[in-house]
């Protein structure tokens, strides 16, 4: 059986000779597709190594062992030959898939968008319909006075109302701002009515569940002029809600009491998440409280030096995760500081 040796051995020359006429200037997909057409003449199922190996079938038993042997050594030798040169020409992007190479065939990753977070889209959403009622945009410190945040506001040292507020305190008189209503004082003492302003921002309270979180958004809104009355206050509400919800939804008021504010309300607005019937989120009640409310207090009003004999206003803060829980149908406000880009993206 010298012929198929012979023949074995010419193959195994042939096939470096065609491998060292590949050049390197070539182009990564020309060279890519020149090995394709090597591997196909040589290794392939029907190539020329496959033939010689079929002829194996024919040849005498006593034979076969010896040539056998001989065509694994050439065919390992030429497969060695090849990976070199797929290396030499096309460095990882040659490697298949598996191996530790770059799978050239894969489609391409494309990077992740950005996009707003839905607090801060709300938040937006809220001021752009303020601002369409003639508010304008005024933005104040996170970390407050004790003086803005509770004295300015009627409410003294060792007040009763402080206990509501959860505060973190920074200093003896400084704070984490537990509301935007000293952005009601710091406008006020700067300038003079009429004034129609809304402040949004960040607040924090030491208050963690299903409905508060240590910091959350407010957006607090106030209205000074002379002859403003609680039905302004109902009417911009009521306004600002049908625009929200794009549907008229039931406001309910309930008195309550803030030192800054005579008479104050609290304002639940439907359940949107249960219709109303009464679920986990609004504790069974069929409304979620957003906001707080009520006329400025005349005492307010003395200490930024206004005459409460002549001004009157409204002023009012709304909780904007709240707004964002309704208008989501989002069951869990801690949801929204998870920073799970799952639940995120979705919006
Ligand atoms: C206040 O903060 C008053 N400054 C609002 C105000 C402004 C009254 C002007 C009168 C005049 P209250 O503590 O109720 O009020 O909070 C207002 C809203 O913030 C609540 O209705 C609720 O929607 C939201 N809120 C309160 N605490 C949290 C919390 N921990 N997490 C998320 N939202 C909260």
């Amino acid at each position: 059986m010298k012929i198929m040796e012979q023949e074995l051995l010419r193959l195994q020359n042939e096939a470096r000779q065609q491998l060292e006429l590949l050049a390197k200037d070539d182009t990564l997909s020309m060279a890519q597709q020149q090995l394709e057409d090597f591997r196909i003449r040589y290794l392939g199922r029907k190539g020329l190594f496959g033939t010689i190996m079929r002829e194996l079938g024919t040849v005498s038993a006593d034979e076969r062992p010896r040539l056998g042997q001989l065509a694994n050594t050439v065919k390992s030798e030429i497969e060695k030959l090849f990976a070199e040169k797929q290396a030499e020409l096309c460095g990882n992007a040659g490697e298949k898939k598996g191996r530790g190479g770059i799978d050239i065939s894969l489609p391409g990753r494309y990077p992740e968008r950005g996009r707003l977070h839905p607090v801060t889209q709300i938040m937006n959403e809220v001021c752009s319909i303020f601002e369409s009622l003639g508010f304008s945009v005024a933005e104040g410190p996170d970390v407050e006075h004790d003086h803005y945040n509770f004295e300015a506001l009627n409410i003294p040292a060792h007040h009763p109302a402080r206990d509501m507020h959860d505060t973190f305190y920074v200093s003896e008189s400084i704070l984490l701002r537990t509301h935007t209503s000293p952005m009601q004082a710091r406008i006020m003492e700067s300038q003079q009515p009429p004034l129609r302003v809304i402040a949004p921002g960040k607040v924090y309270r030491c208050d963690s569940d299903i409905t508060h979180t240590p910091m959350f958004h407010q957006v607090e809104g106030f209205l000074v002029d002379t002859q403003v009355s609680f039905a302004d206050l109902k009417g911009i509400l009521t306004v600002f809600t049908q625009k929200m919800f794009d549907k008229e939804l039931a406001l309910r008021f309930r008195p309550s009491f803030f030192p800054f504010t005579e008479p104050s309300a609290e304002v639940d607005i439907a359940c949107v998440i249960c219709g109303g019937k009464g679920c986990r989120v609004c504790k069974q009640t069929g409304w979620l409280e957003i906001l707080g409310a009520g006329m400025i207090d005349p005492e307010v009003f003395k200490m930024v030096g206004y005459d409460p004999e002549i001004y009157s206003g409204f002023a009012f803060g709304l909780g904007i995760e709240r707004i964002a829980m309704l208008k989501y149908g989002i069951n869990d406000i801690r949801l929204y500081y998870e920073n799970d880009l799952r639940f995120l993206s979705q919006f």
